[in-house]
C-alpha cells in the first residue's frame, strides 16, 4: 500500500465527501420541495445537479484517498430541509451553499500547500475550477429569475440543466 496522503489531509477530505454528498442531499431537499409546488423545471435542475455533479464530486475525493493509500471514512450527513418559503429562498440558499463549498475547498488547498503535498494540488484545483463553474451556474439562473421579473411560471418552464 502506498503511503501518499498525510493523515490531515486524509481527515479533511473525509470531511469533504460529507460536504458533497450533502450538497447533493441539500439540492434533493429543493428538488422535493419545487416538485410539490409543481415547479417541475427547478426540481429537476436540482435533482439532476444532485446527481451529475454532488455526488461525482464525492466520489472524486473517494478516489483520490484511496488511491494515495489513505482510508475513507464515511461520517453522518446531518438532516437538511424540504421547507422553503419562496423559489428566491431556494436560489439564494444554493448560491450561499455554494460559496461554503469554495471556502471547504480552499481550506482543502491551504492545507496540502501547508503540508507540501504537491500530489494534491491539481485534484484541489480541479475543483477550485470547478467552483468557478458551481457559483456561475446558481448565480445564473437567480439572474434569470431576476430578468424574468420574477415570472415564475416562465422562468421554470425554460429552466434547464446544462
Ligand atoms: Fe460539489
Ligand atoms: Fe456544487
Amino acid at each position: 500500500m502506498v503511503n501518499l496522503i498525510s493523515k490531515e489531509l486524509n481527515d479533511l477530505m473525509n470531511k469533504q465527501i460529507v460536504e458533497e454528498l450533502r450538497s447533493g442531499y441539500i439540492y434533493l431537499g429543493m428538488s422535493s420541495w419545487a416538485a410539490n409546488k409543481g415547479l417541475q423545471g427547478l426540481a429537476s435542475f436540482m435533482k439532476i445537479h444532485a446527481e451529475k455533479e454532488e455526488y461525482k464530486h464525492a466520489m472524486k475525493f473517494f478516489k483520490y484517498i484511496i488511491e494515495t493509500g489513505g482510508k475513507v471514512e464515511l461520517g453522518t450527513i446531518d438532516q437538511v430541509t424540504t421547507d422553503y418559503n419562496s423559489v428566491e429562498e431556494v436560489l439564494k440558499g444554493a448560491i450561499a451553499h455554494e460559496e461554503h463549498i469554495s471556502n471547504k475547498c480552499k481550506e482543502l488547498m491551504d492545507l496540502a500547500q501547508q503540508k507540501k503535498e504537491y500530489y494534491a494540488y491539481d485534484m484541489l484545483n480541479w475543483f477550485l475550477q470547478e467552483q468557478i463553474e458551481e457559483e456561475n451556474l446558481f448565480t445564473q439562473i437567480y439572474d434569470d429569475f431576476l430578468l424574468s421579473n420574477k415570472n415564475i411560471g416562465v422562468w421554470d418552464k425554460h429552466l434547464k440543466h446544462p
